[in-house]
This record gives C-alpha cells, structure tokens and sequence, in this order.
C-alpha cells in the first residue's frame, strides 16, 4: 500500500482557497492538511476554525488540522465543530495532553502529537498507547518551503522502533519531496504532508503520483 499524501494549504492561494481545495481530491491527495498557526508558538499567524469550517464545504478529505497554538486546549471544541477529522498538536505547547487526546477521541476523530526537529522521539513514549499518529517535522513550524533538516530523516527509524506492534500510525511534515521520501516510505512513513512541492508544482496532480509513486 502506498503512503498517504497531505498537502499543506498553506502553500495554496489564500484568496482562491475554495477552488484549491476542490481540486485535491482529483489530484489525489488523501487528506487535507491544515496548518494554524498563532502568532505565538510559531512565528506565522494562519487562520482558525471559520477557515476549517468553510474549506470543509470544498471537500470530503478528511481535514488533518495542525495546531501549531499555545495551550491548543482552548480550541479543540472550535476545531472540531468546524469539521476537524484529525487533529495533531505540539506536547511542549499544551497543559492538558491527556485531556486534548480524550476529547477528540470522544468526538470520534483521530489525534496525534508532533515533534518539532530538535525534541526527541522518546518523549512521548508515555502517549503511544493513547494516539493514533505521531507527526515528525523536518523543518521548524512557521513556513512552508523550507529545507529540509537531515537528521530528522532517521527520527523515522526511531519512532518506528518505539511504536513496535502499536496501531500508531507515522507522518511527515516539512520539507518532503520525492527525492526524500522514498527513503522516508522505507524506514516507515505511512502520511507526507507537502506542501509547496504539491502546489509549486507545474502539475500537482504529477507531484502527487510522484510522491506516492517512490518505493
Ligand atoms: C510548517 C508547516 C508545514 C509546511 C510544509 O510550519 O507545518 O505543514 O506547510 O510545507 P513544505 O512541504 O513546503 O515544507
Ligand atoms: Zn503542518
């Protein structure tokens, strides 16, 4: 089976965001990745729930909603009444971890933790029985098109270890490119997220099938 394709809006035309949206699904892409950003954790502002409840009205992707937000607890409900199917968001950035896990759970919808580039797999050992995905970053939160950070290719192995039998499923974010995930497939990504070499692209849907296409 070949891996999941998420690509970031955030590298899609904000003022044409509708009609970006629509087209995935026959490029496709398999979820909708949704970067939001606040201003504080990262040093970026995006958008927030109205934005996800009115792309939601574009596709039926599932909507892989990014919390890149200091204390994310406050807007979980938000999120997931605008039409969130999956939520991922930063440990350091939350107080209530466990309770964020819980309340998306309860709604029916998937919920995962990421690791910034420079925190370490093993930090979140104690969560791998409660989430459905851990998301790797291979750049720091804030903009898309940026390089890619080398050694967070083997944080791939590493998570994979960690995760042994569990059905946790593992996502990449930042930097992916079909030069890269080839050898990100091989040690055990099962979601890329991409952003500008999906919509950079001359032909997405090509950059799509490229990079599922990599074995
Ligand atoms: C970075 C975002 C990423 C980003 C990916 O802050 O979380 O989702 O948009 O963009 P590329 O694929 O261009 O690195
Ligand atoms: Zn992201």
């Amino acid at each position: 089976m070949s891996i999941k394709i998420s690509p970031s809006i955030l590298s899609a035309d904000f003022a044409n965001m509708g009609a970006a949206v629509s087209k995935l699904a026959d490029w496709g892409a398999d979820w909708v990745h949704c970067d939001v950003m606040d201003g504080m954790f990262c040093p970026n502002f995006t958008f927030g729930p109205p934005m996800i409840k009115a792309i939601r009205k574009h596709t039926r992707l599932p909507l892989d909603v990014h919390l890149m937000i200091t204390k994310p607890e406050r807007y979980i409900d938000k999120f997931l009444e605008a039409g969130a199917d999956i939520i991922t968001f930063h440990a350091e950035a939350s107080e209530s971890v466990e309770e964020i896990i819980d309340t998306v759970h309860r709604h029916g919808k998937l919920v995962g933790l990421v690791l910034n580039p420079n925190i370490e797999v093993n930090t979140i050992a104690k969560y791998l029985d409660m989430v459905d995905l851990i998301m790797l970053m291979g750049v720091y939160p804030g903009f898309s098109a940026q390089k890619f950070i080398p050694e967070t290719m083997d944080k791939i192995s590493q998570l994979k270890d960690l995760i042994g039998e569990r059905n946790v499923q593992i996502e990449f974010d930042g930097g992916v490119s079909v030069d890269n995930v080839e050898e990100m497939e091989q040690r055990g990504l099962n979601i890329a997220v991409s952003g500008s070499f999906v919509f950079g692209a001359e032909d997405p849907q090509k950059a799509i099938s490229s990079l599922k296409r990599a074995k």
